[in-house]
Order: structure tokens, then sequence, then C-alpha cells
């Protein structure tokens, strides 16, 4: 089996870990986590090797492959980032219960957690989170570092932009589309789409928090010119 790294020692990195121990997919070697008071400790039996910058040191030991696993969808997109830029292949930890479609198109560097359904043609993209029990129902779209929590519904044809976080036991109905960097309050009911930057809660759910003004927009926008309302798009 080959040998993977896992960044992050925390409540994600123990659920990645078991997820890599059941799918027997990869050799976990030990977590790299920026949290002193974990190193030379071991979680659930791994060891934390040290910080996030031991990692080049590792990489010239021969390790290759890394998983993030960070539930911040900021924070982990931006490690991923540049342990890939470090040369590290990300890997995929799908639990060996999630139940997946022939045809369903998986990025890089995503966790599919225990239970989760997903249906014919969806599509995940790099660094995502289907965590625990969720369904995701036909040709929907889950963008890049979207983080889908546990025992979330999504309906067909839902798209779910990069860095859109939904919280716990949501709801999506068909069609909709929840915005780049959006939250989803647990337990809501989205019946029409969610502006970029919005927090929505409640049944049906309804903005608590307002998007940013077009001008703080644009200047959130990625500079190397990748388009934000793509799931899959990157930005800097
Ligand atoms: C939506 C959420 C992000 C808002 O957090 P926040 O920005 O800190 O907002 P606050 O806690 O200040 O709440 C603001 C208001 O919204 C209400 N509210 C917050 N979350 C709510 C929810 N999920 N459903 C209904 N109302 C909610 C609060 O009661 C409060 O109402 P008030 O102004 O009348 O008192 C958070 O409550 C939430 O639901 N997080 C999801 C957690 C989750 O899924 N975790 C799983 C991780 S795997």
């Amino acid at each position: 089996m080959d040998e993977v790294v896992i960044f992050g020692a925390g409540g994600h990195g123990r659920v990645v870990l078991d997820i890599l121990a059941q799918a027997e997919s990869y050799k976990p070697i030990g977590f790299l986590d920026n949290n002193r008071q974990l190193h030379g400790r071991r979680v659930d039996g791994l060891k934390v090797l040290g910080g996030m910058d031991m990692a080049a040191s590792l990489y010239a030991d021969g390790v290759r492959r890394a998983i993030i696993a960070i539930g911040d969808n900021g924070v982990r997109r931006d490690i991923a980032r540049s342990v890939e830029a470090a040369g590290f292949e990300l890997v995929n930890a799908v639990h060996p219960s999630a139940r997946l479609a022939t045809n369903v198109t998986l990025g890089k560097g995503l966790v599919i957690a225990a239970g989760a359904l997903v249906c014919a043609h969806v599509q995940i993209g790099d660094y995502a989170i289907l965590n625990t029990g969720c369904i995701i129902d036909h040709e929907s779209m889950i963008g890049m570092a979207v983080h889908i929590c546990p025992g979330v519904r999504l309906a067909g044809h839902v798209v779910a932009e990069s860095g859109a976080f939904v919280g716990i036991g949501a709801t999506i109905v068909q069609n909709v589309r929840v915005g780049f960097e959006a939250i989803v309050g647990a337990g809501a009911v989205v019946v029409q789409d969610v502006e970029p930057m919005t927090t929505v809660v409640g049944v049906p759910a309804r903005p608590i928090k307002d998007a940013p003004s077009v001008d703080e927009f644009t200047a959130l926008l990625s500079p190397v010119g990748a388009d934000p309302r793509d799931p899959m798009a990157l930005r800097q």
C-alpha cells in the first residue's frame, strides 16, 4: 500500500484516518498538525509527527501522497494548494460503506464519509467533503472545497459553488444553486438560490447575513480569472 500523510489531527482527521483504515487503500504514516501540544502524541493510534512545515522533509524521505483533513473550507483549500505545490499527490478517502453511482466524477483530495449516497452523474470537485450519511441526488455538482455536512439531502441538479458550506441535516430542493462560499445553516430547507457569501437559515431558508456589495464581491474574485460561479473553478 502507498504511504499517505494526513494534514490535520483534529476531529475530521480522526474521521479520515478511520476511512483510510477501513478502505485499506493507503497506509497512513502519521499526522501533521500545527498544534504543538499534539506533537509526538498519538491520535487514534497514529503519531502526530510535527507541524505542517515538516512536509518538505517527509517528501525528501520519499512520502509522495497526502490528504488534507481540515473542516474549514478556506483553510483546507489553501493548505491543499501549498501541499500540491510542494509536489505531493492528493489522494481521496472514500469509506467502503459509501455508495457511488458508476458515472460519478471525482476530483482529488476529497473525502466521502460513511453511508454517503451519491447518485448518477454527480460531479465532485477537488478537496470537497461529503460527510456521514449525506445524499447527493442525480446530476448535482459539488464544487471545489465544498463541505456537505452529515445528513444533508440534495435533490437533483443542485449546484454548490466553490467553498460553500451546507450545515448538518439541511435539505436543498432540485435545481437550486448555492453560491460561492455561502453558508446554509443546520436543518435549513433551501427552496431558492443562495447568493454567494450569504448565510441562510430556517424553513424555508432566509438570509441572516447578506452578501457583500458588488464592489466587495468583485474585489474578492480571482486575480487569475477563474470564475467563482463555476463550481469547479479555482480561486486564489
Ligand atoms: C448558520 C450558522 C453558521 C450561523 O452561525 P452564526 O453566524 O454564528 O449565527 P448566530 O449563532 O449568531 O445566529 C444568528 C441568528 O440566526 C439563528 N440561527 C443560527 N443558526 C440557525 C439555524 N441553523 N437554524 C435556524 N436559526 C438559526 C440564531 O438563533 C440567531 O437568531 P437571533 O438573531 O434571532 O437570535 C450556524 O448556526 C449553523 O447552523 N452552523 C452549522 C453547524 C454544522 O452544521 N456543523 C456540522 C459540522 S460537520
